[in-house]
């Protein structure tokens, strides 16, 4: 059978042999189900993944996915994993009737890739949890609606699940995901694990559930950005010789090793997990002889880094907890410290307790959940306690929004600034950094895909891209030529400095004016013949409008509404009728179920008057949609971004915000009582 048979084939027509388990690929960690499931809802779990099977396999399927879920938490249909090589083709190699659907396809196959994906073989790409589909029986439909619709049919995920291809029109999107959607009052952490293991909703992180996740290069920019950031907040204009010490070296964590080596600095990343630390070495983000287990040779070899000023990324393959004990107990001076373990998963391995290696901590966690909490709330206590420490010395620390605030809270660690008034001694990174500095004006992670699959391509659009910033720069306010030229310093160097995982892909954080005229070119050489293949645009949920999550991306939001989630769904449904060639809109992303919505899109563009007509309108509000909120909630660098907006477009009309003295109110208040 031909690569394009097997995508057409759906569910195959016979009964394919079981695949056995791959020792070669990281899997997802065993969900832990004690308690979770009755036996009712044990064969209500099995009768749903028989719906997607032919009734004579049932007696096959039913005990192999009953097994499945007694081992995994799920039912992943492994039987079902296609036997084709998992990667991003060039869009051509898609069987389609329509070049839209066939770019879906692309960035699917790039987020299952195994050298992109965290768990591939469990649909997961990320983040422990961040789902494309559920099982392989979605997979697979999907990939076939994909193939046979047309322009005029919109195909429907309801959380990985295809409900099927609905006649739409030419200008609709051609896929519209949610996933997670949940009812507010069942959208708690213990839900998502029921009812994820019945098989009626996921988890689909932010970009992962979106096809849009491009490897950790998408996050290496803005941990560039944001350490770039973090240290002129401290007045280090140059962070040579400087020391920033972080965890994780996962989906998005990996990218912490190469943006400290970008930002010069001397990177000090902790990881547990030895197929972490192997998965970032085969990337080429970090080097085998760089990775340390025995911490006095590693102090030894971070005090040569910084004396010599290199510009280095130096691992701990062991538990962040003693690295900064260590730190706490030596004299060194630690410029910058955050974390990015996993604790929007704390329930579920993102964060592993001290004195466990990764899987003495998977075996504690299945066989005894309370000892693992409460070795996880000590571990916390004692994580918050070392860097009180260093902080008190002068480091500056942030949440790198992966709830590491919240969960240190939960766990009564010594995190607090004013309990009462829930305020932690620590910012978010939002709140003091990319709000404020970034997604206030505009700028957020705009990314693209050459959908030819070809490294030229790749290299002509990231030219193009850095010739349109300079020219916005030479006439661009002051307030944003920091932000442009730390774009034009990623643009121009980018090739070099990052390894392609994956698709051809490229990432750069840019404004509305930005996103536009950089997209419009794009479209103009592909109209002139310049590039072999299409561009697929997209984003990082991760950004100024598609994201409602009040302890990261709406963080620096300050009137009440961060609690709020206008905004998101607002965006999602403009992106919709303004060009989007999918959409979607999630619960959860990267700070937990519950504790966010978020959306994404996609968009096609192949040099026609439709392209540029999708790129003036859907680009120009799916960035100042936010700004406008953004200006409502009062921020300083919202309003004055939005008023330039309005300007420059006579079109847009954005209520502005009065601004009242607020010691005055506090005086009528405070006064009264
Ligand atoms: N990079 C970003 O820009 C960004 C932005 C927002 C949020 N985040 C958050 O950062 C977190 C990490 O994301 P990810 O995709 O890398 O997740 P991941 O699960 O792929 O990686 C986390 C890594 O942390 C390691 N780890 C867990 N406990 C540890 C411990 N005690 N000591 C040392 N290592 C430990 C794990 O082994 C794992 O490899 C998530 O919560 C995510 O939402 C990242």
């Amino acid at each position: 059978m031909t690569f394009k048979e097997a995508i057409q084939e759906g569910i195959p027509a016979s009964l394919p042999s079981n695949n056995s388990i791959d020792p070669t690929v990281s899997h997802a960690p065993v969900r832990n189900m004690q308690g979770v499931l009755t036996s009712d809802e044990e064969v209500l779990a099995l009768e749903n993944a028989l719906r997607y099977f032919p009734s004579e396999w049932h007696d096959n399927l039913a005990p192999e996915f009953y097994q499945e879920l007694k081992d995994y938490g799920r039912i992943y249909m492994h039987r079902f994993r296609p036997q084709y090589d998992m990667y991003a083709r060039s869009i051509e190699e898609y069987p389609s009737k329509s070049k839209q659907a066939a770019a879906i396809m692309l960035m699917i196959h790039n987020n299952l890739d195994p050298l992109v994906a965290k768990h591939p073989h469990e649909l997961i790409t990320y983040g422990g949890n961040g789902a494309v589909f559920q099982n392989w029986a979605q997979y697979r439909l999907c990939m076939q609606y994909l193939s046979e619709m047309t322009d005029e049919q919109t195909l429907v995920l309801y959380s990985g699940h295809p409900m099927g291809l609905f006649p739409s029109h030419a200008k609709a999107p051609r896929v519209v995901v949610t996933n997670g959607m949940m009812i507010p009052n069942y959208s708690k952490k213990e839900d998502w694990n029921k009812y994820n293991a019945l098989g009626v909703t996921s988890y689909g992180q932010m970009t992962a559930g979106s096809f849009m996740y491009i490897g950790p290069q998408g996050i290496v920019h803005g941990t560039t950005i944001t350490l770039l950031n973090a240290g002129r907040l401290n007045g280090l204009q140059d962070l040579h010789g400087e020391i920033f010490v972080t965890s994780g070296l996962g989906g998005m964590s990996g990218a912490q090793a190469l943006a400290a080596i970008i930002c010069g600095c001397v990177g000090v990343i902790s990881e547990v997990d030895q197929d972490s630390v192997d998965q970032r070495i085969a990337d080429g983000y970090i080097l085998a002889d760089n990775v340390y287990q025995d911490i006095p040779a590693l102090l030894d070899r971070i005090a040569k880094a910084q004396k010599e000023k290199e510009a280095i990324a130096l691992v701990h393959h062991g538990n962040i907890v003693e690295l900064w004990e260590a730190f706490a107990d030596s004299d060194l001076n630690i410029a910058l410290g955050s974390d990015q373990t996993s604790l929007h998963n704390i329930d579920d391995m993102g964060y592993c307790p001290i004195g466990y290696s990764f899987d003495e901590a998977k075996e504690l966690l299945l066989e005894d959940k309370a000892k693992f909490n409460d070795e996880i709330r000590k571990t916390l206590c004692r994580h918050v306690e070392a860097i009180n420490k260093l902080s008190d010395r002068g480091m500056y620390f942030w949440d790198y929004g992966n709830a590491f605030l919240k969960e240190a809270g939960v766990a009564n660690a010594n995190i607090w600034k004013d309990e009462s008034k829930g305020l932690f001694r620590y910012p978010s990174y939002v709140e003091d950094i990319m709000g404020p500095m970034c997604f206030d004006y505009g700028f957020g992670p705009f990314r693209w895909v050459c959908a030819s699959g070809e490294l030229d391509d790749l290299a002509i659009t990231d030219k193009i891209a850095g010739d349109v910033l300079e020219e916005i720069a030479v006439e661009a306010p002051e307030e944003i030529q920091e932000q442009l030229s730390d774009n034009i310093n990623w643009i121009r160097k980018a090739g070099v400095n990052i390894p392609v995982v994956g698709s051809k892909s490229r990432i750069l954080y840019a404004d509305a004016v930005g996103r536009i005229r950089i997209a419009l070119a794009f479209n103009k050489a592909l109209k002139d013949g310049k590039l072999k293949g299409p561009i697929v645009l997209g984003r990082d949920h991760h950004d100024v409008s598609g994201t409602d999550s009040p302890y990261r991306e709406t963080a620096n939001i300050y009137d009440g509404s961060r609690y709020t989630a206008d905004m998101a769904i607002h965006n999602v449904i403009g992106d919709s009728f303004r060009g989007a060639t999918w959409v979607s809109i999630h619960n959860g992303g990267g700070v937990g179920w519950g504790e966010v919505i978020n959306g994404g899109f996609g968009m096609y563009i192949d040099g026609s008057d439709v392209s540029e007509e999708h790129i003036r309108s859907m680009l120009h509000w799916d960035v100042n949609n936010g700004i406008a909120r953004r200006n409502w909630a009062r921020n300083p660098h919202a309003i004055s971004t939005i008023k330039r907006a309005m300007e420059e477009d006579q079109r847009l009309k954005v209520t502005i915000p009065q601004l009242a003295d607020s010691k005055r109110l506090e005086e009528i208040v405070n006064g009264s009582k």
